[in-house]
């Protein structure tokens, strides 16, 4: 079993370029199946997630093929609709086959997700969203069956703000007859990169980014040729790597206006945050601040960053509360920085960090793509030897990390 060996102690210092979103791309590759021709979408990093998404629309009958950065697809010999449990019960995102096949193709077959670490995750407002569509929707053994002759535009409300149901259904609604209008829209950056990368496909769309989506549905789209976004919690991910070493990292190919409530809340945390066009500076101080934190929908505090940020607060001079607001087990990462020194009590939704001195270097096991993150910022800061284990879950969502860390002077390695 693969680790990752940390000696921490090390200031970071140097620069780093930010990969491609993950959260973009994939929904971004999900709009490859909406129409037959050669999509090239560029700047997809090399993650886990994107082969196995590649692997799912492979089995479709859709070519994927990666080059370099670019990955082209054909959707041209799309001819089986399905994406099976064995390939979705890895990777939740899945799902966002289901509103581009149920429109290109009137009908589909995808596992439902299962359960996952941080929380039960249910898609029954993406099922709901399709209904109102016009489709007929099915749970047969396990898997969602979904059905249209034609699907026609409606007015869908989200009573909880869902990321990738919005996009599932913005995708659906590109080729219904007629207007959808979707309220309590979510506005993450990467609901944005999908319309715009739509809307370069010929689909009308206005409002992403806002909470109500206007879809004017066409009768055909055409392949695409995008870029994708640079990722807003990698770069997160960065920053918080160079307050909690004291460090001082340039972050180069970001969007700093993707971040503004992170760079609120590490700025409150006393690090220094410099922003010139897409590049960010970051000094880490030697006295770190506590911050109190409760995760939002965008433009509020990202869940995918609050596993990082409570790192820091580890070693801050008073008490954080942070407070999880959006799924109900996203803490499992609380018990491995309790074994590096850590003093955090969680109860429910809500932990309370008490800064220690120092953390104290332990072999801890990564339990999903974010912990994993937020462990590596623990050993980075720690003093002695990190091994982190089951860094599968870090593989997924972080493209060359331990690379690009060792480049800033980090003494990170894979063993
Ligand atoms: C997306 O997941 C991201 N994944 C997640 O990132 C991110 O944590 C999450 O949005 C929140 O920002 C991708 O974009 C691929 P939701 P998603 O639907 O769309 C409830 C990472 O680390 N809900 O916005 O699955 C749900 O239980 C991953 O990269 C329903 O009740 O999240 C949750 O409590 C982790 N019914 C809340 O809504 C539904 O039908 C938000 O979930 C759908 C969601």
């Amino acid at each position: 079993m693969k680790t990752i060996v940390i000696n921490g102690g090390k200031k970071l210092r140097g620069e780093v370029v930010i990969s491609g979103a993950k959260n973009a791309a994939l929904p971004i590759l999900a709009a490859g199946l909406l129409c037959a021709g050669k999509h090239r979408i560029s700047n997809v990093p090399r993650l886990a997630d994107v082969t196995t998404f590649g692997r799912i629309l492979q089995n479709m009958g859709t070519s994927f093929e990666r080059q370099d950065h670019d990955i082209i697809i054909d959707s041209t010999g799309l001819a089986n609709p399905e994406a099976p449990y064995d390939l979705v019960r890895t990777m939740r995102a899945s799902v966002l086959v289901l509103g581009p096949l149920v429109a290109r193709m009137g009908k589909a077959r995808v596992s439902l997700p299962g359960g996952c670490a941080i929380g039960a995750r249910p898609i029954n407002l993406h099922l709901m969203g399709l209904e109102k569509l016009g489709a007929t929707v099915e749970i047969e053994h396990g898997y969602v069956v979904a059905s249209a002759k034609k699907l026609r535009g409606a007015h869908i409300y989200f009573d909880t703000i869902t990321v990738t149901g919005t996009e599932n259904i913005m995708m659906a609604a590109t080729l219904a007859e007629g207007e959808t209008t979707i309220e309590n829209a979510a506005r993450e950056p990467e609901i944005a990169d999908l319309a715009n990368a739509l809307i370069r496909m010929g689909a009308k769309i206005e409002g992403a980014g806002t909470d109500v989506i206007k879809i004017q549905g066409v009768t055909s789209l055409q392949p695409m040729d995008y870029i994708v976004m640079p990722d807003r919690i990698e770069t997160g991910t960065f920053v918080i790597a160079a307050a909690i070493t004291n460090g001082s990292i340039l972050i180069k190919n970001c969007f700093p206006g993707h971040l503004d409530a992170v760079l609120a809340k590490v700025k409150e945390a006393g690090a220094e945050v410099v922003i010139t066009g897409n590049t960010i500076h970051v000094i880490g101080k030697s006295q770190i601040r506590p911050v109190n934190i409760k995760t939002l929908e965008y433009p509020g505090f990202p869940t995918d960053m609050q596993a990082q940020i409570m790192s820091l607060m580890t070693l801050a001079d008073g008490t954080s509360v942070i407070n999880e607001t959006i799924f109900e087990n996203r803490f499992t990462h609380v018990a491995e920085l309790r074994r590096m020194g850590a003093d955090i009590e969680a109860e429910g939704r809500t932990a309370i960090v008490k800064g220690v001195q120092k953390l104290s270097a332990a072999p801890v096991m990564a339990t999903d793509l974010r912990a994993s993150a937020s462990l590596i910022l623990a050993g980075l800061a720690a003093e002695g030897q990190t091994v982190i284990s089951r860094i599968y879950h870090l593989d997924r969502g972080y493209e060359n990390i331990e690379q690009k860390l060792s480049a800033m002077g980090a003494d990170i390695k894979r063993v």
